[in-house]
């Protein structure tokens, strides 16, 4: 077999996901720490400023840190080369993790057992199921009473959308947790707070008397009930429909106190999938192809103002991507190699030599690179499926300084470039709006059009509802919509038509008013 083939098929690239509190941080680190990433607790812990709710920009400026140096979390287990794509614990940042979601080959969600199913979740897998990225579930806080276990599955089919499969079954809750049951493995593993991972034994028949003298009548008993109606109910564990992000698996544990976790890791390295095909406007992307192919999903300014330099996260799709070889930009038409490719992998930064499909590779850069953008052996392809969303909340923008004009544009352009926020510009004035999904967006722009470019710039409101992109194969109904709307209209930066709607009832209206045209809430369709 080839290094390649041998490499891919290793390789397990995913991120993490969760409402924010629901434990991603503890359940990452406790990955890490069973992958021998890191030796103690509380290494990623300081990476989040979700606490703040108020704007603290020296938490923002260190958080820009501690991401860059945690971008990718890599170690090798069970011979399986595992790459932990983080992503940003703030909800206001949501963009950031959208995109991260388009460089992963599956995503393990986390669920709090009290809270259940909550609002960033619910967005985040909309995403994952877009692109029909395969899930994992991991319910978490079984230490804590929550919700009844069945309640939640419907729970998750509904509000996510997806088809579930337990795989462990938890045994009592909060108090009274004792442990979970492995359907998958047959095997019992009982909850011992203080030891590494609690006591895993076999345990193939429910019906054997020795339940009782493990967890007690009651919960003996409830546990067989459980399981047989779990039989009935759900779906078998079907590999295939994983993969294809039909069937989502669902673990319950305790992340904080290191429970259920690896049965979900080792579950994990054995079923998730390795890097698989990526889709580009020309052709699809097969990641055993031998030319090498990449694409751009993350670009993080340098923490220090005074050098504007940029490192462009690249995923590497196809190919064995290699230190000091010409690849071509695709965008640019320009030729280009790297010195000094990074991997980010928990806090050390490595050059590399080379790099397989599933891996992220660090790349300096002064300003070449866009989100989206393509790295090639000469071909000329577009990567699909890194859409902007249609923002939430948005700001005109003025030049608070009428000496520095040039600096803020170029400022703007480049932290569009880099994802910070988007930009649409209106048809009818000129006027600059920002669209973001958060408040500190907002903040985050202000902060370093002034401290990295030496701008100014202030913010008016605007009564917006949404920014949806439009398209039509009806030219002429599009063209009326255009004039009839001039005032609603605008371009986002790649001048493509957007529709400004003041209220949703605005929204309806126009829907109904222009049937041939379709409204679109992310830019890629
Ligand atoms: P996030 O990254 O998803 O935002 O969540 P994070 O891991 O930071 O966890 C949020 C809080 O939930 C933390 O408490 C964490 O200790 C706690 N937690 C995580 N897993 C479990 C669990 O299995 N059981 C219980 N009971 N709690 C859990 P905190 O008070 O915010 O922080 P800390 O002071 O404990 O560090």
């Amino acid at each position: 077999m080839s290094k390649q083939k041998v490499e891919i098929e290793r390789r397990r690239t995913f991120a993490v996901i969760a409402h924010p509190d629901a434990g991603k941080t503890t359940l990452t680190e406790k990955l890490l720490l069973f992958g021998g990433a890191i030796q103690v607790a509380g290494a990623v812990k300081s990476n989040k400023i979700k606490k703040s709710t108020t704007s603290d920009f020296m938490e923002i400026e260190k958080q820009r840190g501690i991401s860059v140096a945690t971008s990718v979390m890599g170690f090798v287990y069970k011979d399986k080369q595992v790459n932990i794509l983080d992503t940003p614990g703030h909800k206001d940042f949501a963009e950031d993790t959208y995109r991260t979601l388009t460089a992963v080959d599956s995503v393990i969600v986390v669920i709090d057992v009290a809270k259940g199913v909550e609002a960033q979740t619910e967005k985040l897998v909309e995403v994952c199921r877009m692109r029909d990225t395969p899930v994992i579930v991991f319910i978490n806080k079984m230490d804590r009473e929550g919700k009844d276990g069945f309640d939640l599955l419907d729970e998750i089919e509904e509000k996510l959308g997806l088809r579930v499969c337990p795989l462990t079954w938890p045994i009592g809750m909060g108090q009274e947790f004792k442990g979970v049951y492995n359907m998958y493995e047959q095997k019992m593993n009982l909850f011992a707070p203080n030891t590494k991972y609690g006591n895993v034994m076999e345990f193939e028949d429910l019906d054997n008397p020795d339940l009782e003298k493990h967890v007690g009548e009651d919960a003996a008993n409830e546990l067989r009930e459980d399981v047989e109606t779990l039989n009935e109910v759900y779906p078998k564990f079907d590999h295939s429909e994983y993969v294809k992000g039909k069937l989502s698996p669902v673990f319950f544990g305790s992340a904080v106190n290191n429970f259920g976790v690896k049965e979900m890791l080792d579950c994990f390295v054995g079923i998730a999938p390795s890097p698989t095909t990526y889709l580009t406007e020309e052709r699809i992307i097969d990641p055993f192809d031998s030319k090498f192919t990449g694409f751009v999903f993350k670009i993080h300014a340098n923490m220090d103002p005074r050098h504007r330099d940029r490192i462009a996260f690249m995923r590497v799709c196809s190919g064995i991507f290699k230190r000091n070889t010409n690849y071509l930009h695709v965008r640019k038409a320009k030729k280009m190699k790297f010195s000094n490719p990074t991997s980010f992998m928990a806090a050390r930064k490595e050059v590399l030599e080379e790099a397989f499909p599933g891996d992220i590779v660090g790349l300096y850069d002064s300003g070449n690179f866009k989100i989206g953008d393509s790295l090639t052996e000469g071909e000329q392809l577009h990567f699909k499926g890194i859409p902007s969303f249609s923002p939430e909340m948005f700001k005109y923008i003025e030049n608070a300084d009428p000496m520095k004009s040039k600096q803020l544009a170029k400022g703007i352009r480049q932290l569009m470039d880099e994802g910070v926020a988007q930009l649409f510009v209106k048809n009818n004035n000129g006027r600059k709006i920002i669209g973001t999904v958060g408040q500190l967006q907002f903040e985050v722009l202000q902060y370093r059009l002034q401290h990295e470019y030496g701008a100014k710039c202030r913010y008016e409101p605007i009564m917006l509802f949404k920014a949806c992109w439009i398209t039509s194969e009806n030219t002429e109904q599009l063209d009326l919509f255009r004039r009839k709307k001039v005032n609603y209209m605008a371009k986002d930066k790649e001048d493509r038509d957007v529709y400004l709607a003041e209220s949703s009832w605005m929204l309806q209206t126009a829907q109904a008013d222009y049937p041939d045209i379709q409204f679109h809430f992310t830019s890629e369709f």
